[in-house]
């Protein structure tokens, strides 16, 4: 029995199946704003079959984008704009996702294929901020938050998450993972602050609790609450998996409904060996052992590979990222290899029939 292609509720939302995208930058923003590409992109991904788009790194604030091309939801013209890709994508049975994000140490750079990592001011690069003035690898020292701004910053947050609903989104995910801003807080590796978010885990995991918190306050009952984690950081010294356990049965408490499971981004030279599903054991762990929903991610690329996660029940749902940057219409082509049939846009259906 077959079951990827099953729907899943979280709260009263309906995803048509479990076959989801990841979150995926796309460096093609101007000045926050998404636009054409995004209409192109995401459109030809909403055709394709999926049950979820999530919307890549997404900042909460200017200076939280990764890239100077990265989008941001700052304001309500921000948000404004991905409301044509959000409505074109309902008229699919497609749900939307938002990644709220913020980039922390890893900010204010140029997007990829440039000759230079960080955006000058001229370019529209900004200080980067962190929890602590520890650089990352090939990175210039980032400021340190202080206090307030970090108090602030859970209010920016949980703005911007009323901003995307307030557009459409059926989903937001909160984007704690990678070596971003809330992983740089949570990890031992890159928090040395000593007042309330820092130190042991409770103080370190204390700015995604909050976030978390803030954000399921203000948005509708409703809205499911996604959370991606980096569950290691590869290293001895660093956030493990107990750690993540951990952590999700505290998310879980607060009305967190899905772990989206990843690793790694905080430690350059972390010594990972991507294989085929290699993450996949975390997500299965997390859904153990705190008893919450994931998604999991990475080098997920066969029809018959995403089933038999879904099957064995190691997550409720897979996202995939570069299988489906080749194939926006992967989802299509794996229920028919699958044996299952699912509905097709109608513009499609001749397809269907020529061999
Ligand atoms: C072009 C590109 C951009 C990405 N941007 C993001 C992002 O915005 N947020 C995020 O959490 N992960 C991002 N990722 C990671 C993917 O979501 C995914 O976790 C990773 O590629 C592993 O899955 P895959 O093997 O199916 O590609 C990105 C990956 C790629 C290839």
């Amino acid at each position: 029995m077959s079951h990827l292609f099953d729907p899943l509720t979280l709260r009263s939302t309906t995803m048509k199946n479990r076959v989801w995208v990841s979150p995926m930058c796309q460096y093609s923003a101007n000045d926050g704003f998404v636009g054409e590409w995004h209409q192109v992109h995401l459109g030809a991904l909403a055709t394709g079959g999926v049950g979820l788009i999530m919307v890549e790194a997404t900042g909460v604030v200017p200076e939280g984008r990764i890239t100077v091309g990265c989008p941001s939801i700052e304001d309500e013209a921000h948000a404004e704009a991905f409301r044509p890709m959000i409505d074109f994508a309902h008229e699919h049975g497609v749900k939307m996702g938002i990644q709220l994000a913020h980039a922390g140490r890893k900010a204010s750079t140029m997007r990829p294929g440039a000759d230079h990592l960080m955006a000058s001011k001229a370019e529209g690069g900004w200080q980067a901020v962190a929890p602590s003035p520890i650089a990352f690898h090939g990175y210039p020292e980032p400021r340190e938050l202080t206090n307030l701004e970090i108090k602030l910053l859970i209010r920016d947050f949980a703005a911007a998450a009323v901003r995307a609903v307030d557009v459409g989104f059926d989903v937001i995910e909160i984007h704690a993972a990678h070596g971003y801003l809330l992983h740089q807080f949570y990890s031992p590796l890159a928090n040395t602050r000593t007042d309330e978010y820092g130190g042991d885990f409770e103080g370190r995991t204390r700015l995604l609790v909050e976030v978390a918190q803030a954000i399921r306050e203000a948005i509708p009952e409703e809205v499911p609450l996604f959370v991606r984690i980096s569950a290691t950081d590869w290293v001895d010294d660093g956030w493990n998996i107990i750690d993540s356990i951990e952590l999700a049965k505290i998310l879980k408490v607060i009305g967190v409904d899905l772990i989206d499971v990843s690793t790694g981004g905080n430690v350059h030279d972390a010594p990972i060996e991507a294989t085929p599903s290699f993450q996949v054991p975390f997500a299965a762990a997390i859904r153990n052992e705190a008893g919450i929903a994931t998604g999991a991610v990475g080098l997920i690329t066969e029809p018959e590979q995403a089933e038999h996660i879904i099957v064995t029940e190691e997550a409720d749902a897979v996202f995939l990222g570069k299988a489906m940057l080749r194939n926006p219409r992967w989802a299509l082509s794996a229920a028919e290899k699958l044996g299952i049939k699912i509905d097709w846009p109608r513009q499609f259906e001749w397809s269907r029939t020529l061999r």
